[in-house]
């Protein structure tokens, strides 16, 4: 059996097989409400064979919001509108996962096909007006963005408790796992590193007083969370840039997210900066693979590796070689959403379409046969 379809059990939860759908913003939402368009999304690659799907960025309160159409779970309208969502992607096989998240410095920003960028006069005009964000310092993501109001550290405690909000309508909407979002820039990854954390106080300074927000959020998060649930955390494992986050950083707080009870790390890369100073190389494939594979054998904790990966000979070689337990993919999973079905065929873990939805597999199967139907006398038989 190809390891890329051997299950694999963390916690009480046990995945069909090793490939995740790595969680991706929509930007469908109204007020934070999930709709039809996620229900079929999401559905898609659950009958697509992979083992574990991953709800979008869902921000813990609305100053969390990325853009107008993000997710959110904060409230009860939210809850209602997911319940169904999750229990749908369930009924196909495939565990779920939501993704906590709070944009912090990143937040009220345009769609990405509207400009990926500050809200400006032309959303105003649609009614879709920016809000006040806040992050670790009052420092801007880039020129022309909105000025940050640095979190206070009673409200540093209050974002906490939202999270632990979040967290208590996540079980409610029956989620099997949860993953925070600390990467690419948002809240908790703008804490953690020193390009957008200037702070002077416990949550400033040290990469041990930077870490300090992480930790806090995923104790409380862990605390609240199911034990026999899995937690995730996405890090971007380095920032790219000399002066940032480096993979010794992350390996250093992976140990300590693990000890806290964090079971998988997602390791992903960069965006704490405008690209004009990222210094991440261009990306190719599997090029986050080496900082999953650094952190599973440092910290010793199961890791899953994302970017680039595109084909079942490339995931099923990085699970071989012992570099990641997991692997997710992205926009290859928006472009063939049967991804895992059509990997199995490849790698013969499936040689007659068992693995499909049988209303699909039994087709499919006859026609590998060259056969329309098994029925006798019948005409393609
Ligand atoms: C449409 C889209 C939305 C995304 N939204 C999120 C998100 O909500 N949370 C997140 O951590 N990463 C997000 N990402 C990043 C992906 O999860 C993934 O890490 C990245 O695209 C690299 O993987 P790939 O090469 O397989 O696409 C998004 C990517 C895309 C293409």
């Amino acid at each position: 059996m190809p390891m890329l379809f051997e299950p694999i059990e963390i916690r009480d939860l046990k995945l069909r097989n090793r490939s995740v759908v790595s969680p991706m913003c929509q930007y469908t939402a109204v007020n934070g409400v999930m709709n039809e368009w996620h229900l079929n999304h999401l559905n898609t690659f659950g009958r697509g064979g992979f083992g574990l799907v991953i709800f979008e960025a869902t921000a813990v309160e609305a100053r969390g919001r990325i853009t107008h159409g993000c997710t959110g779970l904060w409230n009860e309208e939210q809850l209602n509108a997911m319940i169904p969502i999750v229990a749908n992607v369930k009924s196909t096989g495939a565990a779920t996962c939501l993704q906590l998240a709070h944009a912090g410095r990143k937040a009220s920003c345009q769609r990405p096909w509207e400009g990926d960028a500050a809200l400006t006069e032309i959303e105003f005009s649609k009614g879709e007006l920016a809000w006040d964000i806040v992050g670790p310092s009052d420092l801007p993501f880039e020129e022309g963005w909105l000025v940050p109001n640095q979190l206070s550290k009673s409200e540093i405690n209050d974002l906490v408790d939202t999270w632990v909000k979040s967290t208590n309508l996540a079980i409610v909407a029956n989620f099997d796992a949860i993953e925070i979002h600390s990467a690419h820039g948002y809240l908790s990854h703008s804490f953690l590193s020193p390009i957008s954390n200037k702070r002077t106080d416990e949550y400033g300074g040290s990469v041990k007083n930077r870490m300090r927000f992480t930790l806090e959020l995923v104790e409380a998060v862990r605390a609240k969370w199911p034990v026999e649930k899995p937690l995730f955390i996405r890090l971007s494992t380095v920032d790219g840039k000399e002066d940032g986050w480096t993979l010794e950083n992350s390996i250093t707080l992976s140990k300590e997210l693990k000890a806290l009870g964090v079971d998988v790390i997602d390791c992903s890369s960069g965006a704490i900066a405008a690209a004009g100073i990222n210094t991440l190389p261009t990306p190719t494939p599997g090029y986050q693979v080496s900082f999953s594979a650094a952190i599973r054998s440092k910290a010793e904790i199961l890791t899953q590796s994302v970017g680039l990966i595109t084909n079942a000979a490339q995931a099923e070689t990085i699970l071989r070689a012992g570099q990641a337990d997991l692997i997710a993919l992205a926009r290859e999973a928006l472009y063939n959403p049967f991804w895992p079905l059509h990997a199995a065929q490849e790698l013969k873990a499936d040689d007659n379409f068992n693995l499909w939805p049988h209303q699909y597999g039994h087709w499919l199967g006859l026609r590998e046969q060259g056969v329309f139907a098994r029925r006798p006398g019948e005409i393609n038989n």
